[in-house]
């Protein structure tokens, strides 16, 4: 994966949907991860809305993105390594999106597991996972997910949103997405 020319092409984008709708729903600001952050765009609409943003990529050219920028902290960390560190602190909202797919299934759920129990009370993780059917799984570049697995993996916590979606956009997309928020 050319994640050089990704973070570059990606620069500019708006905001994901679901990382604007869980800004609005956030009782309050504080710390907040960008796993994989790309472009930046996520990690500069969580700083416009007054979080603190970790904005944690291996690539430095997606870090180069959000570099000077008051309130983000860009951070260069393998997440595809066992046993990464996150940093320390309470997060009261996380954003994985079509990140955690690459790092390899064991290392992406010890994250998932990590940020879990990182979060603060009444944080939000809006994430994004492949399903089976996504050419990134099928050519073996990316691990799948079950709607199954999100719900089991985050027993007990809220889920605010869900969307399972099919689509073809240069290649076929497979995507389950949300926003889960803690108890
Ligand atoms: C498909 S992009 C998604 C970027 C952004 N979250 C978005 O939605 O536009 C995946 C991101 O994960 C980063 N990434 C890939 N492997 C990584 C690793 N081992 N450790 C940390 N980041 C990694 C890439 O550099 C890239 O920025």
């Amino acid at each position: 994966m050319e994640w050089k020319k990704f973070a570059v092409e990606t620069k500019n984008r708006n905001p994901w949907p679901l990382v604007t709708e869980a800004i609005s729903i956030s009782r309050c600001t504080g710390l907040a991860l960008d796993i994989g952050s790309g472009g930046g765009a996520d990690s500069r609409a969580m700083n416009d809305a007054g979080f603190l943003v970790y904005a944690i990529d291996s690539e430095p050219q997606a870090l180069r993105n959000v570099k000077g920028l008051g309130g983000i902290m860009p951070l260069k960390i393998d997440l595809a390594k066992e046993k990464s560190e996150l940093p320390k602190g309470k997060y009261n909202m996380v954003v994985a999106y079509n990140s955690l797919p690459f790092f390899g299934r064991k290392n992406a759920f010890e994250i998932m597991s990590e940020t879990k129990m990182r979060m603060s009370k009444r944080g939000v993780f809006v994430f994004s996972l492949f399903g089976k059917d996504d050419d990134f799984v099928k050519r073996k570049k990316a691990f799948s997910v079950t709607k199954e697995e999100i719900y089991r993996k985050f027993k007990g916590w809220e889920m605010v949103h869900f969307i399972e979606e099919h689509k073809t956009e240069g290649k076929k997309w497979h995507i389950l997405k949300g926003i889960l928020r803690k108890r």
